[in-house]
């Protein structure tokens, strides 16, 4: 089932379409990485979705009902541009407040799971004004996750974080999503970090969704290699010809595609007399592929 499902998702302002069309699958148990330009209508369609704004055509479903089913809502955790905090609250205080909102069992201790899991237990008695920036975020996340919600909607959590603030959220949406089965739909401009995380991607551009890939297919559909040099590279390419498609290259060594076990190209090619000298491979980056479709496809 999916967590999310768009049907021909439209939003317009003063005539503009923000948002186009768009039909969103984000199935459950995923990282959706949502890619755009500035302006591409990410946090409009995300806003949306978490019911902060309504659509102007077209329909959203979340775990196969619309969305806007009340009980849905104590499901989904929300950060979506500014964490709405008070300024002059402590971060605790902050906290305890919207979990009593929430009517949750036992606040205190979910307050304090949630400020534990994105490491910021020891500033909860700061006021809220006074955070960085980049604590500012952390909160923001630990808000989304009071009430253990099973579908998280971030809208660039990772935005204005130094590169510890970065592993540290990375770490809490893995735990999340490994461990507990929260599904993630995130929107970011960091490629390399949701690289490391996301296993679906939604590419859109002006309102238009170009792309929808799982991260597997992603590596397939761009025809990512191994490539050896070895102490025999003629003989080589006749051992593993009849295995992969072999590409021996003009400055020496051979290109191999689809190999998922390089151990057993190495230990093949030994038991037959042959010994590789280097071996790298080359996988395409969320970078490069984002690159490539932004500007290569129309949208479909
Ligand atoms: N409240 C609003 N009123 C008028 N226009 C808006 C409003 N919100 C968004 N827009 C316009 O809708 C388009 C999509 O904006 P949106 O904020 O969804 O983009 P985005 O993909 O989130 O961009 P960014 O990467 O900069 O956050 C933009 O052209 C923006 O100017
Ligand atoms: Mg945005």
């Amino acid at each position: 089932m999916y967590a999310i499902e768009t049907h021909e998702l439209t939003k317009t302002f003063r005539g503009t379409r923000a948002v186009n069309a768009l039909n969103m699958h984000v199935p459950e148990g995923a990282i959706y990485g949502f890619l755009g330009e500035n302006g591409s209508g990410k946090s409009t369609t995300e806003k949306m979705i978490t019911g902060l704004m309504n659509p102007k055509s077209g329909s959203i479903k979340l775990y196969g009902k619309p969305h806007t089913d009340p009980k849905l809502r104590a499901e989904i955790g929300v950060l979506i541009e500014a964490p709405g905090c008070f300024p002059k609250m402590t971060v605790y205080d902050d906290l305890m407040m919207q979990a009593y909102a929430m009517n949750l069992r036992n606040p205190k201790q979910e307050v304090e799971r949630v400020l534990k899991l994105v490491r910021m237990g020891g500033s909860a008695g700061r006021k809220f004004r006074e955070c960085s920036l980049g604590m500012k975020q952390r909160i923001g996340l630990a808000k989304a996750l009071l009430g253990r919600p099973k579908l998280l909607v971030l809208d660039e959590p990772i935005n204005g974080l130094d590169a510890d603030g970065m592993r540290i959220v990375r770490e809490t949406l893995t735990y999340l999503n490994q461990e507990e089965g929260v599904t993630i739909l995130v929107s970011s401009h960091i490629l390399s970090e949701l690289d490391k995380i996301a296993t679906h991607y939604g590419i859109i551009k002006r309102g238009k969704l170009l792309r929808e890939i799982k991260a597997s297919q992603m590596s397939e559909e761009s025809g990512d290699y191994v490539a050896i040099k070895t102490s025999d590279d003629r003989r080589a390419f006749e051992l593993l010809s009849c295995n992969f498609e072999t590409h021996p290259q003009k400055d020496g060594g051979i290109r191999l595609y689809g190999v998922d076990d390089n151990a057993r190209v190495t230990s093949y090619l030994y038991q037959n007399g042959v010994t590789v000298g280097e071996m790298v491979n080359r996988r395409i980056s969320l970078e490069e592929y984002y690159t490539r479709t932004i500007s290569a496809k129309e949208a479909v």
